[in-house]
């Protein structure tokens, strides 16, 4: 059954997953701070991604620019223009609300992201959408509402330049193209992958971690000849859902969904988004757009430097086309939390949160268990100390050793070793999460034991 959206919202909270933002303030809206346990899986995410994209492909390369960017940039990708969200407010209660959403909200057959500013406003007023928050319809005209964060650079007051937090990666990766073709002297097709946080003012965050101001993105810009993008269109489509399976996503919650002739953005001429089955339904987790030659053209042309590419066999010279995966981090995290939680019945009657996350996201591989206390934990911090060296270990000596166990499965940490009187001569007891069986393993064979078990 799927976990609904309040309690996973708790159960991140009360594991040490995912705390509210400056909650010691009274929090900071749609703000969140990954916990002890988020912190690992969000980087054991970040890490496996990047392991798949960056360091086993035989094609990409990897950057980390800066997130303050020169505000031409912005000009010249379309955002100071371009992005921004169809806003209205509600006179009645006073809350906002994105035009859009109200028009997909009351018609789920509707493609409100194709519409109109004036297709939409039509619509809500033919229909008479009620406001969801007070039911009344009394809307303000509707408005643009340019997402991105604000700041200034500089400390004299006369001298200060507005400046932009990005609200994608990926310009860094196109402002970098011509450094990585020379340095890394690469050759079309290839592509360059980056990961790092990304801002945007968004008027309805909503869903947890789904829809929030400040997220990470893990986006790779692939460079191909024009005219072969739909190959690779397909081939990072594939690759992409492939990685999703691979960390253990069920794929009865994985979809595909492809925009129409109305969605797609003006750059773009094929989008594909995977979409999972979050608590609250289908939506959104991975874009993967062919994104044509425009961003390095209006590059180029903004910049008045030459970003085309010259073929070093036939000397051809050409803007490469590019398609790019674009992934966020934090609903990657959500995706991954809510497909593993589940909860079963034990013969004994007991229920036992058992978080079935793929043994290489598990924030902690194993856990080290000192049958009793005071009697096992000389030997048994010997051997956190050892396995430490290698993975992250959990250690818990305190409560009776079956709440413990208990404890790691609701975590997901996939190997439970407990220290007990045989362990030096016999073996040490290995419990698996999933099956819960046991079986001893001697000390020698212990990190070759615990690797196999927890590979990606
Ligand atoms: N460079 C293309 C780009 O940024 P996007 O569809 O706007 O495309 C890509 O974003 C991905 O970033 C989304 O599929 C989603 O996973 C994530 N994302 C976008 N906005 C987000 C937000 N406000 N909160 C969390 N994740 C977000």
């Amino acid at each position: 059954m799927k976990i609904s959206m309040e309690k996973l919202t708790n159960y991140a909270k009360n594991y040490g997953f995912v705390f509210q933002g400056s909650e010691l303030y009274g929090g900071l809206s749609n703000t969140w701070d990954y916990g002890p346990l988020g912190v690992e899986l969000k980087n054991n995410l970040k890490n496996l991604w990047w392991r798949r994209f960056v360091q086993e492909s035989p094609y990409n390369v990897g950057l980390d620019s800066a997130i303050l960017m020169n505000p031409k940039t912005w000009e010249a990708s379309g955002h100071l223009e371009q992005f921004t969200d169809p806003l209205i407010d509600c006179k009645s209660c006073k809350t906002r609300h994105r035009a859009d959403h109200l028009v997909e909200q009351f018609d789920e057959s509707v493609a409100a992201d194709g519409m109109s500013s004036e297709e939409l406003q039509r619509f809500i007023e033919e229909k008479k959408i009620p406001c969801p928050n007070c039911g009344a319809f009394d809307y303000t005209p509707l408005r643009h509402f340019n997402l991105m964060f604000e700041t200034s650079l500089g400390v004299v007051d006369d001298k200060q330049q507005t400046i932009y937090l990005r609200p994608e990666t990926c310009q860094g990766i196109f402002l970098n193209f011509k450094n990585v073709v020379r340095t890394a002297r690469m050759k079309v097709p290839f592509g360059i992958a980056q990961s790092g946080k990304s801002f945007r003012n968004e008027i309805t965050p909503k869903n947890f971690i789904f829809r929030t101001r400040e997220f990470e993105q893990l986006e790779l810009e692939f460079f191909c000849k024009p005219g072969t993008e739909m190959e690779w269109f397909d081939y990072w489509k594939e690759a992409s859902l492939q990685f999703l399976l691979d960390l253990g996503l069920n794929k009865e919650n994985l979809r595909m969904s492809d925009h129409d002739e109305s969605q797609l953005s003006h750059y773009s001429n094929a989008t594909t988004d995977i979409e999972y089955n979050y608590p609250f339904g289908f939506d959104e987790l991975w874009g993967i757009a062919s994104r044509t030659d425009y961003d390095l053209t209006q590059h180029q042309e903004h910049s008045k430097t030459s970003l085309e590419y010259q073929d070093p066999i036939s000397n051809e010279k050409y803007i490469p086309y590019v398609v790019e995966p674009s992934l966020g981090v934090d609903r990657l995290f959500l995706s991954v939390l809510s497909d593993a939680y589940e909860e079963e019945e034990l013969e004994n009657g007991e229920t036992r949160v058992h978080l079935k996350l793929h043994p290489a996201l598990a924030p902690n591989k194993i856990a080290v268990l000192p049958l009793i206390k005071k009697r096992h934990r000389e030997d048994a911090m010997r051997l956190y100390k050892k396995l430490a060296k290698r993975f992250t270990v959990a250690y818990d000596e305190s409560g009776k050793i079956g709440r413990r166990y208990r404890r790691q499965d609701a975590i997901g940490t996939p190997l439970a070793l407990t220290v007990d009187d045989e362990g030096q001569e016999e073996g040490y007891t290995i419990r698996h999460r999933d099956t819960m069986e046991q079986v001893r393993v001697k000390e020698d064979d212990l990190i070759a034991y615990i690797e196999k078990h927890v590979a990606f």
